[in-house]
């Protein structure tokens, strides 16, 4: 079991290009409990998903940045993860990991995913990209956008990685 966790550490890459298959009903939902699984500052849990399946939604998601969105007109599914400050003042760091616990278990799942920055990103004409995508999904005002997941069935092939290339020059013990 550990073994098979490793390697997929190893495995998983983001994927930004995927079939037309859409996910099963028990994928969406092993994926969301992955999400709801995920541990957050003093369990405040404070953060907030919104699924996407439908196309022109996905396809207007990806105007809220000129650069790295193209995934999600590329993805059957989408997962915004949105958070309330006013709720923990660490929710960017909740957010990611429940980001995270997410790619990895799409990883296990087989199927792909890419995350797609959204806090700090802006339009091609400045605006906020999480205005935007508040607009379009009918979010709370006081909600902020920490990213969107994209997920799909991998319609790309990518190399593991080399475990020669693990940057071990980044570990410093016990002093820097
Ligand atoms: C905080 C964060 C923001 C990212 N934003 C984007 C993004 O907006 N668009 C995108 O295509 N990939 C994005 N990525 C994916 C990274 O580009 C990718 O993880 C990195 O190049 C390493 O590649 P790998 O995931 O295949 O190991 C982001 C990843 C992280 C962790």
């Amino acid at each position: 079991m550990e073994k098979k966790f490793h390697e997929m550490l190893y495995t998983r890459h983001s994927i930004r290009k995927y079939t037309d298959e859409p996910l099963s009903g028990d994928h969406v939902k092993e994926l969301l409990e992955a999400a709801l699984l995920a541990p957050s500052s003093k369990s405040t849990r404070p953060w907030e998903f919104v699924v996407v399946e439908n196309k022109a939604t996905l396809e207007k998601l990806a105007e809220c940045k000129p650069f790295g969105a193209a995934p999600l007109t590329k993805c059957v599914l989408a997962i915004v993860i949105c958070a309330d400050p006013g709720k923990s003042d660490v929710w960017v760091e909740d957010c990611s990991v429940a980001a995270t616990f997410i790619q990895l278990k799409a990883e296990t799942l087989g199927l792909g995913s890419c995350w797609v920055q959204i806090r700090n990103r802006f339009d091609k004409d400045n605006n906020d990209a999480a205005d935007i995508i508040r607009e379009l999904l009918d979010i709370p005002g006081e909600q902020q956008v920490e990213c969107i997941i994209t997920l799909g069935h991998k319609d790309e092939v990518r190399k593991p990685v080399d475990p020669e290339k693990l940057m071990w020059e980044k570990v410093h013990i016990n002093k820097f």
